[in-house]
């Protein structure tokens, strides 16, 4: 299932530098992110209209993309502005250019509009509470480290594993989980909307943290308190994790990227307020992994493979409210008829329809 007419976060915006991106999306054709002159980001199907070559593969020149086979020149709007092999004064075929899709940069991810709505009746890309709304990802007082992770899953288990705080002292008992106490308070949910559109989900809850070992257990001086926590997600791909420890704060955000049916790559960023130094940011990278790794072999064991379509398929308890919201905005898009086994494919005639990216 893939749900269409929404900005999707797709890759995080400082990889996309002088070399085309390849962008693999479920269903979709592939896409290519580009940066023009004024480092406004473009986002182009990956097919070169003439022989079908992958336009990742060729380079930026001049302000377009260069297919790498015969040298077709794309202008950010998709049309093909220079063919080398014709002779002066043979004009471009009208019907050569590719699909360019709307695409921006916020919050140091990138941001493609996949589906067909007009620019008017597109929900608005998310507001990522706790991030600055400039193309990097940055919140003052806070270090990021930014990352992918490879999971041999759907994307909307991967997601649903970020809003799960159930699972805590079962799996992340290696690390910040604390198997004696599994029971979760209640807590309220935080629903935004914009207009008619759910934009935020979120839910804060104290949880038992484990006691910490090693350097760790030297600095907490024997002091655990409870670790105030906050997980959502941020509709279509994005999820939320702040966790307020003794020593400061790290909030992690994560798109989901649905490369295949069955796989999903998590871009992600850690922000931290604590050893702000470049010196920590391989530990930062190295408990982040640990906690993905912990979860891994879990959701990719889950079954089925997919979420099911139907509500009660599965069975729901109180402390499963997130994910439950997460489902119940799923099925405000399948009503819509915005849930697509296959997604559609753009056709090239619909370029031109591009939104410029990242000015902010
Ligand atoms: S295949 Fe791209 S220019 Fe020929
Ligand atoms: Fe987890």
């Amino acid at each position: 299932m893939f749900i269409k007419n929404h900005w999707y976060a797709v890759e995080l915006g400082h990889r996309v530098a002088h070399e085309p991106v390849l962008v693999r999306i479920h269903g979709h054709n592939d896409i290519v992110l580009w940066r023009s002159r004024n480092r406004a980001v473009n986002a182009q199907s990956d097919t070169c209209a003439h022989r079908g070559c992958s336009l990742a593969s060729g380079a930026v020149v001049d302000n377009c993309l260069e297919c790498p086979y015969h040298g077709w020149r794309y202008a950010p709007n998709g049309i093909c502005v220079k063919i080398p092999a014709n002779a002066k004064g043979i004009p471009i075929p009208k019907n050569a250019r590719i699909h360019a899709y709307p695409c921006l940069e916020r919050y140091g991810f990138m941001w493609v509009f996949l589906g067909d709505l007009p620019t008017e009746q597109r929900p608005p890309i998310p507001r990522l509470d706790g991030l600055e709304p400039h193309r990097e990802a940055r919140a003052k007082g806070y270090k990021p480290i930014f990352g992918d992770f490879n999971w041999k899953a759907n994307y909307e288990r991967v997601l649903e594993n970020a809003l799960d705080i159930s699972h805590a002292p079962f799996v992340h008992s290696g690390s910040f989980g604390n198997p004696d106490h599994p029971e979760i308070q209640d807590f309220e949910l935080d629903v935004t909307r914009r207009d008619e559109h759910v934009v935020s989900v979120g839910a804060s809850v104290n949880l038992e943290p484990s006691p910490p070992s090693g350097f760790w257990r030297l600095i907490s001086r024997g002091n655990y308190p409870r670790v105030r926590t906050t997980v959502g997600f941020y509709p279509p791909n994005v999820s939320m994790l702040i966790v307020r420890l003794p020593l400061g704060e790290l909030r992690l955000f994560s798109a989901a990227v649905p490369t295949t049916e069955q796989t999903t790559v998590s871009k992600f960023c850690m922000l931290r307020t604590f050893f702000t130094g470049a010196w920590a940011d391989q530990d930062a990278q190295r408990r982040t992994r640990k906690i993905f790794l912990e979860d891994q072999p879990i959701v990719e064991s889950l079954r089925p493979q997919r979420l099911p379509s139907e509500p009660s398929a599965e069975l729901h308890v109180k402390s499963d409210a997130i994910q439950l919201a997460y489902r119940r905005w799923r099925q405000e898009q399948l009503v819509k008829g915005w849930g697509l086994q296959t997604p559609c494919q753009p056709s090239p005639s619909s370029c031109g329809q591009q939104q410029r990216g990242g000015q902010l």
